[in-house]
C-alpha cells in the first residue's frame, strides 16, 4: 500500500502523558529526534486561565514542533485557554476526548465527550475562532460496549463537517467509562487498528494519526502505509532511545545520529540551568531514568539517578557519574 502523505507534520509524535511528558522529559526527547512532534501532558483549561499551573506552559524553544493538550468542555474556557497557549508559543492545541478517568468524567471532559459531538464541535469552533494555530482532537474509537464502526465514522464525520478541524488522533481502543481504571483502559479494551485505517479510507482528506500499543519501528512503518501518522506513548517514555533513528528512518534526514556523549552533555547543561532556577535535580532526572534502556549498565544509571541521598545534594555532576558508572559496568562485563 502506498504512503500518500510521507511528510505530514503529524507523521510521528509522542503521546500526551500526565506526570510523564513534562518539559524535562520533552527536552530529553528533543535531543533524540528533531522532527517528531511532541505533546505536553493534559492540562485543564481552567487551570491555565486561573494561572494555577504556569509550569505547564513553560517550555524550551528547542521543543518545537510542540502541541499542548487541553481538557475541558466549556467552549468559553477552552477559547480562553487557547489564547493563553497560543501566546505562549505552542504550535498546536489539542483537545482531549480520550481520557476515561473517573475524575475527568466527573468534570465532564475527556472520553465522555464522544457522547456529545455537537458540544465537541462547539468547543473546537470556539478554539479555532481565537487562533490560527492548529487545533486537533485526540479521541478513542468508541465508548463502553460500542462495537460498531459507524459510531466512530459518525463522530469523525460530524466534527470534520461542523468545524475546520482536520487532524484526528485516534487511540484505537474503546474507553470503558465505568469499571476500568485509566491504566486498565490502556490495556484491556482490544486494539482495533482496522477501524482507524477505515477512517482514513472514508475520509482521505483528513490527517489521521493512529495511537495505541505500537512498540517498534517495524510497526510504525506498517501503520504509516495506512495512515498519515503514528503517535507513541509508553514506549517513548520507557525506551526513549527508540526515537534516536526516527529522523533518518522516517523523515529521510541525513544528519548523523546523536551519540550518547552528546546527549549527556546536553542533559548536563540543561540540568545546570534548571538547578539555577531552583528546580530540584530529582524532578528533572526522574524523567530520564529510562534513557539507556537496553544497555547492560542501564540498571546502574537508574540506581544512581534514583539515590535519594545523592539527589538531595542537587549536584548535576551526578549525571556524568551515572553515565560513567554505566559505561564502566559495560566494560567490566566485557572483560569478565
Ligand atoms: C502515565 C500516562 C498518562 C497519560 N496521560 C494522558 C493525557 O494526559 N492525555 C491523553 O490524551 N492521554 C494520556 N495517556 C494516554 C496516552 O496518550 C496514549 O493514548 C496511551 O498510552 C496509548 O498509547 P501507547 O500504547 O503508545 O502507550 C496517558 C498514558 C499514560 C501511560
Amino acid at each position: 500500500m502506498q504512503n500518500t502523505n510521507q511528510f505530514s507534520p503529524w507523521r510521528l509524535s509522542t503521546a500526551p502523558m500526565l506526570d510523564w511528558t513534562n518539559r524535562h522529559y520533552r527536552f530529553m526527547a528533543r535531543q533524540l529526534t528533531k522532527r517528531t512532534r511532541l505533546y505536553t501532558e493534559m492540562i485543564h483549561a481552567n487551570a491555565l486561565i486561573y494561572g494555577k499551573s504556569e509550569d505547564f506552559l513553560l517550555h524550551d524553544e528547542c521543543e518545537y514542533p510542540l502541541a499542548i493538550q487541553l481538557g475541558g468542555s466549556s467552549h468559553e474556557s477552552l477559547a480562553q485557554a487557547t489564547i493563553i497557549a497560543a501566546k505562549a508559543g505552542f504550535n498546536e492545541i489539542n483537545l482531549n476526548c480520550g481520557c476515561p478517568s473517573p475524575r475527568v468524567q466527573k468534570g465532564i471532559f475527556g472520553a465522555c465527550l464522544m457522547k456529545d459531538a455537537p458540544l465537541v464541535a462547539k468547543c473546537i469552533n470556539a478554539m479555532f475562532d481565537v487562533t490560527d494555530k492548529d487545533i486537533t482532537i485526540k479521541h478513542r474509537i468508541g465508548l463502553d460496549n460500542d462495537e460498531d464502526y459507524n459510531i466512530l465514522q459518525d463522530f469523525v464525520a460530524y466534527i470534520s463537517e461542523k468545524t475546520p478541524c482536520n487532524t484526528f488522533i485516534i487511540h484505537a481502543r474503546n474507553a470503558i467509562l465505568d469499571g476500568l481504571s485509566p491504566k486498565e483502559n490502556r490495556e484491556i479494551p482490544p486494539l482495533k487498528y482496522d477501524f482507524v485505517y477505515r477512517v482514513k479510507k472514508d475520509f482521505p482528506n483528513l490527517t489521521i494519526v493512529i495511537n495505541g500499543g505500537i512498540h517498534t519501528n517495524d510497526e510504525i512503518s506498517e501503520h504509516l502505509s495506512y495512515v498519515d501518522g503514528v503517535m507513541l506513548g509508553r514506549v517513548i517514555y520507557h525506551q526513549p532511545l527508540i526515537m534516536r533513528n526516527w529522523d533518518n528512518m522516517f523523515f529521510n534526514d541525513n544528519n548523523p545520529i546523536v551519540n550518547d556523549e552528546t546527549i549527556i552533555e546536553k542533559l548536563y547543561s540543561y540540568a545546570c540551568d534548571e538547578l539555577k532556577k531552583g528546580v530540584p535535580l530529582r524532578s528533572i532526572v526522574t524523567h530520564w531514568l529510562g534513557l539507556f534502556h537496553g544497555y547492560s549498565g542501564a540498571k546502574r544509571w537508574r540506581q544512581i539517578l534514583s539515590d535519594s541521598k545523592q539527589l538531595s545534594l542537587n549536584k548535576p555532576e551526578l549525571i556524568y557519574h551515572a553515565f560513567n558508572e554505566m559505561n564502566n559496568y559495560d566494560r567490566l562485563k566485557y572483560y569478565k
